[in-house]
């Protein structure tokens, strides 16, 4: 009797470990399972919902197919405190083009008596623009709001008072509205005028990983322009903690906050380079200036015919990055404008630029 009774307790135990197991196995099981949604690399976790917002309406701004008009144009951007020394040189770049481009000039001071035609009555209402902080980016976002008003624009070129046209309007026409990318200079530059300029206070949404510079005079596709329009976070950061002088951080917005804000949402939509030449050889605070007597015809072809962009590194090895100009998969001329041309060089640009065939 005293032997079943314990073989039937040694059965019930048996079966209580193999149920106990059971169990635990569930709870591991569902432990493994619910708890990969609820780790924090879960990436809708990681990110706030503003981040979350700006990712969609990015993505869905870059699905869009481009509206073709019938008379597409290039939208011109002025960007000059004063009024422009080389009107006259344009007007002779735009002479005979009439219907394929449009002018705007941001000039918040005096009104100028204007040497062209082509700028008669262009100017937008202007406010100050400090010199590299975010009244520049928003200078450019006047810009580009005015621009594109008018629906046939569907490049926007910014350009600023000492630049100058080095091939004509047939070809910069042609180069600007046959790519399917943007110009925005992007790199990284590992030194205290590049990555030095990060805060974490742009944190969460922009990290050091993601900071990029570049030069501030891009051109861009209508749809890249209408992200910018769109985008008031990333604007935002910028505004708040990128701001030249500030104690212990010296950021400029103009020179980070298109790089870093196209590096994150389209980095393959842009070229790296600037369609705009200058020339940072002399390792100076500044870029080279042209006077006078620098300006040949030599110097024009030379700058035209540069098929490799040239970043440079702020860094202790002082690292200069070279990287061919791709255009639509084939290397080509980097570069249709150039700057920083002093305003007496008029006379003489005019004169070469009467033999430019290209
Ligand atoms: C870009 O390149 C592709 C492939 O070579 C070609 O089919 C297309 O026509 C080119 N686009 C332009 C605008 O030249
Ligand atoms: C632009 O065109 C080239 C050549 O057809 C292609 O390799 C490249 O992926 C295109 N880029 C974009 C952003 O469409």
């Amino acid at each position: 009797m005293v032997g079943a009774r314990n073989r039937l307790l040694l059965r019930r135990h048996s079966r209580n470990i193999v149920t106990t197991c059971i169990v635990i196995i569930f709870l591991v099981v569902a432990y493994t399972y619910f708890s990969n949604d609820l780790r924090p690399d879960n990436a809708f976790l990681q990110i706030t919902d503003y981040e979350i917002e700006a990712r969609v309406v990015n993505e869905e701004i870059l699905k869009i197919k481009p509206l073709e008009t019938k008379n597409p144009k290039v939208a011109f951007l002025f960007l000059t405190p004063d009024p422009l020394p080389f009107e006259k040189l344009w007007d002779t770049f735009f002479e005979g083009h009439e219907g394929k481009f449009s002018v705007y000039v941001h000039m918040p001071n005096e009104k100028p008596v204007h040497k062209s035609r082509y700028f008669v009555s262009r100017e937008i209402r202007s406010k100050p623009v400090r010199w590299g902080s975010i009244s520049t980016v928003e200078a450019e976002r006047r810009l580009l709001a005015n621009a594109l008003l008018d629906p046939d624009n569907q490049h926007f070129v910014l350009l600023s008072d000492s630049c100058i046209p080095v091939r004509n309007f047939e070809f910069v026409y042609n180069y600007l509205l046959l790519a399917n990318v943007s110009f925005i200079e992007c790199y990284v530059d590992p030194g205290i005028h590049g990555n030095g300029r990060y805060i974490e206070n742009m944190l969460p949404e922009v990290e050091q990983k993601d900071f990029r510079k570049g030069s501030q005079w891009f051109s861009m596709k209508r749809k890249h322009a209408i992200m910018v329009m769109a985008d008031s976070l990333y604007f935002t950061k910028f505004k708040l903690h990128c701001r030249p002088k500030k104690k212990g951080q010296n950021c400029f917005a103009s020179e980070h906050y298109l790089p870093t804000f196209f590096n994150m949402f389209d980095p393959s939509g842009i070229a790296k380079w600037s369609v705009t030449f200058v020339d940072w050889s002399e390792g100076k605070w500044h870029p080279r200036f042209f006077k006078v007597h620098d300006v040949t015809s030599k110097l024009l072809n030379t700058i035209s015919s540069i098929d490799e962009s040239v970043h440079y590194t702020s860094d202790s090895k002082r690292s200069v990055l070279v990287t061919p100009c791709i255009w639509n998969g084939s290397k080509r001329p980097c570069f249709l404008f150039a700057r920083i041309f002093y305003p007496r060089t008029l006379d003489r640009l005019m004169h070469l630029f009467s033999n430019f065939t290209t």
